[in-house]
């Protein structure tokens, strides 16, 4: 085994994290489904995090706001006053109409209301890495709940990462590959991260103990499929992130 990450070691990855919340029981990435993701078991979430054309973050997954909000525009194109205006509630059902598109430092109250371990995907639009990393950390490291564990920051997008090393080293960092890449030990050992997070298609077993072997902690996602689900906790993968808590709980207790 090599030296154990020189990140964060206190910080043991919960069982189970909600996707984007519980993105298949409430609308992702807002408050309300937040609420939600809590009211059926979880106690961490993931949510992503984009910047708006004025540079505030904001709690998005797509890179417009067609599919969440019916509103075919690029969130990198609208400011944050006008990300205000948006409902990303009534897509999901009537039941949710009115749920706005949070900002990052609304739902960090929300997180301290409920106790909830966090862990933040930075999500950049093409060319905003940099920026969305300094924005996020600036925004984590002033006033993140002092009620609360550090938030786990993750991205697909290495430069979020880099950035986020540089700016706060102390707090905790995930990469993110859909297929774990042939260099994926000196990345992770160059970015200091905590835990590397693979998608479940084509993952293997060896892949998973291999990555723990380097003293990373290993998150999977999506998980939604309970016969899935129990193959990848068999292995020993340490965190599953899922859409849907509630189904998964009892096979990770
Ligand atoms: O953080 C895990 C997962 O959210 C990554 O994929 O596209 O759902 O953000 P995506
Ligand atoms: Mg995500």
């Amino acid at each position: 085994m090599s030296d154990a990450p020189s990140q964060p070691a206190a910080l043991r990855l919960p069982a189970l994290i909600g996707h984007r919340g519980a993105a298949l029981r409430a609308p992702e990435n807002t408050l309300g489904g937040i609420r939600r993701a809590v009211e059926l078991g979880a106690t961490w979430v993931e949510v992503d995090v984009m910047l708006t054309r004025d540079g505030v973050p904001i709690l998005h997954h797509d890179y417009n706001f067609a599919r969440t909000c019916a509103h075919p525009v690029n969130v990198a194109e609208l400011s944050s006053v006008a990300v205000a205006q948006l409902d990303a509630g009534a897509w999901f059902g009537w039941a949710w109409e009115g749920e706005p598109v949070p900002l990052l430092e609304e739902a960090m109250e929300l997180f301290a209301e409920l106790g909830l371990g966090v862990n933040l995907e930075l999500k950049p639009t093409p060319g905003r890495a940099a920026e969305t990393a300094e924005a996020t950390l600036d925004l984590v490291t002033r006033g993140w709940p002092d009620t609360l564990p550090a938030p786990l920051i993750s991205s697909f997008a290495r430069e979020c990462l880099e950035v986020a090393r540089d700016y706060a080293p102390e707090v905790p960092r995930g990469r993110l590959w859909e297929a774990l890449p042939d260099d994926w030990a000196a990345e992770a050992a160059q970015l200091e991260v905590l835990s590397v997070h693979l998608w479940r298609q084509g993952l293997t077993r060896a892949q998973v103990h291999a990555v723990q072997a380097e003293g990373y902690q290993l998150a999977v996602f999506t998980v939604n499929a309970a016969e899935e689900a129990r193959r990848f906790v068999e292995w020993g993968v340490d965190c599953l992130i899922t859409d849907v808590p509630d189904e998964l709980l009892a096979l990770v207790n």
